[in-house]
C-alpha cells in the first residue's frame, strides 16, 4: 500500500481536496491518510462532515485572529512531529493558504514528494492577493506535480521555468465538488423574500482590510438602501477583522440579510438563488460561472482571468464608486445581465479528481 497524505486546512482547501480525496479512497493500492491542520476549525468542520471525511490526524491550530508569521510559524513545527511520524510516500495539498505553503516546505524538508493541487494561479503581483501569490509561488517551487486547473495556469507555470512533463492540466476540483452538491435538492436554511432579487454577497480578503474594506460596506449600503427590489444575502466571515465591519454598517437594514457562514450544500442552494453575486472569493468566482450567475469581484486583479474574459466575471474592485456604479448597471440592463448569466464552465468538466488520482497510479506502478 503507499501512503499518500493529503492536507486541509481551510473551508475551500476542505471542499477542493474532498473529491480527490473520494476518489484517491477508491484504489485499494492506496492507503489515503487525511490531516486536518485546522488553520479554521468550524468552517473546516463543515465541509469536512458534509463530504464525511474524518480526519486521522487534528492538528487543531486555529487561534482567533492568528497572525501570518505565528501560525506559520506553529505549523511548521506541528507539521515536523506529524512526516516523522507518518513517513508518508506522497503529500498533496490544494491552493494558496498558510497551510498548503506551510505542507510544502515540510514535504521539501522531509524529502516526500509533494503534489501542488491547482498549481499555476498567478496574478504576478505579490501584493495581490496577499499573502496567497507568495503561497502559492513558494509551494509551486517545491511542487513534484502540478495539477494545473487550466491551460492558462499551466502557462504560468512554463513562464516560470516548470518542466512541461511535471504538469497536468486537469481542471479544478472545485467543479467535480459543484457537480456533487448542485442538484441536491438542499434548502439555504434562511427565509428570503420571494419577490425581490437576491444578491449573494461574499468577503475576506487581507489586502481588503480596513478602508477598502470599509469601502466594501458602505457601497452594499448604498445598494440596498437605493434598490427596494433587491435584498442582500451576506454571509460573513467570521475573520474579526471583517465581521466587526460588517456588523457595524450593515447590521438593521430590512433588505440586508447578515448571518454566519452557511455550511457548503446551503451555499451552493444560495448561489442557485441569487440573480447575481458580490465577492471577492477564488472560488465563488470558479462556480457562479457554471451555474450561470454574473460575479463582481472585489479585486483589483485576478488568478482567475477565463472567466473575466468569458465576460461573465467583472473585476470591480474595492472603491465606493466602482462598486455602486458596476452593481447599479448590473441590476438595470437586462441585456448586460443576460450576456454575464449565460453560463460556462472554464475551470472544470468535474473529472479533475480522476486525473490526479490517474497521475498518482502511474507513478507507483512505474516504482513497482
Ligand atoms: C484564510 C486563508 C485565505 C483563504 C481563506 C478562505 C491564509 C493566510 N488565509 O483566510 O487564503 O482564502 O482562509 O476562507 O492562509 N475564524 C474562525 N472560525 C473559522 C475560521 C476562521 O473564527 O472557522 C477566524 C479566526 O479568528 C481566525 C481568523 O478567522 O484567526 C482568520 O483565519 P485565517 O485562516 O488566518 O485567515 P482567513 O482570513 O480565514
Ligand atoms: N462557501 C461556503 N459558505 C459560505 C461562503 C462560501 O461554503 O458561507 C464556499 C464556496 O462555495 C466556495 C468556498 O467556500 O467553494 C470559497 O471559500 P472562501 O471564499 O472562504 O475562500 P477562497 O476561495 O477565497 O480561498
Amino acid at each position: 500500500m503507499k501512503k499518500i497524505l493529503c492536507v486541509v486546512g481551510t473551508r475551500p482547501e476542505a471542499i477542493k481536496m474532498a473529491p480527490v480525496i473520494l476518489e484517491l479512497q477508491k484504489n485499494p493500492d492506496f492507503d489515503v491518510r487525511i490531516l486536518a491542520t485546522a488553520q479554521h476549525r468550524h468552517m473546516l468542520d463543515q465541509v469536512l462532515g458534509f463530504f464525511n471525511i474524518d480526519p486521522h490526524i487534528d492538528l487543531n491550530i486555529m487561534r482567533p485572529n492568528q497572525a501570518l508569521t505565528t501560525l506559520t510559524a506553529r505549523l511548521l513545527l506541528e507539521l515536523d512531529d506529524v512526516l516523522l511520524e507518518e513517513k508518508p510516500d506522497v503529500i498533496l495539498a490544494q491552493g494558496d493558504t498558510t497551510t498548503v505553503m506551510t505542507v510544502a516546505l515540510a514535504a521539501f524538508y522531509h524529502r516526500i514528494p509533494f503534489g501542488h493541487v491547482e498549481a499555476g494561479l498567478r496574478t504576478w503581483d505579490m501584493q495581490n492577493p496577499f499573502p496567497e501569490e507568495a503561497n502559492r509561488v513558494i509551494a509551486g517551487r517545491l511542487a513534484k506535480w502540478h495539477f494545473a486547473p487550466t491551460k492558462g495556469s499551466k502557462e504560468n507555470l512554463l513562464r516560470e521555468g516548470v518542466v512541461d512533463s511535471d504538469i497536468v492540466v486537469t481542471g479544478n476540483t472545485v467543479i467535480d465538488a459543484l457537480l456533487m452538491t448542485a442538484d441536491k435538492d438542499i434548502e439555504i436554511g434562511i427565509d428570503l423574500p420571494a419577490d425581490k432579487k437576491i444578491v449573494l454577497v461574499t468577503s475576506h480578503r487581507r489586502e481588503n482590510f480596513g478602508e477598502p474594506f470599509n469601502d466594501i460596506c458602505r457601497a452594499l449600503k448604498h445598494l440596498a438602501l437605493n434598490n427596494q427590489n433587491v435584498h442582500l444575502l451576506y454571509p460573513v466571515h467570521p475573520n474579526p477583522n471583517v465581521h466587526k465591519v460588517a456588523h457595524d454598517v450593515l447590521s438593521g437594514i430590512d433588505n440586508i440579510t447578515l448571518c454566519d457562514p452557511l455550511d457548503y450544500a446551503p451555499f451552493v442552494a444560495a448561489m442557485k438563488r441569487s440573480y447575481f453575486i458580490i465577492s471577492d472569493s477564488g472560488g465563488v468566482q470558479e462556480e457562479a460561472p457554471a451555474l450561470g450567475k454574473p460575479v463582481l469581484v472585489l479585486r483589483e486583479e485576478t488568478e482567475r482571468p477565463e472567466a473575466v474574459q468569458e465576460g461573465v466575471v467583472e473585476l470591480v474592485g474595492a472603491s465606493f464608486a466602482k462598486i455602486v456604479a458596476s452593481t447599479q448597471k448590473l441590476l438595470d440592463d437586462t441585456a448586460v445581465y443576460s450576456e454575464m448569466a449565460r453560463g460556462v464552465s472554464p475551470y472544470g468538466d468535474g473529472l479533475a479528481s480522476r486525473r490526479i488520482s490517474g497521475v498518482l497510479k502511474e507513478y507507483f506502478d512505474k516504482k513497482k
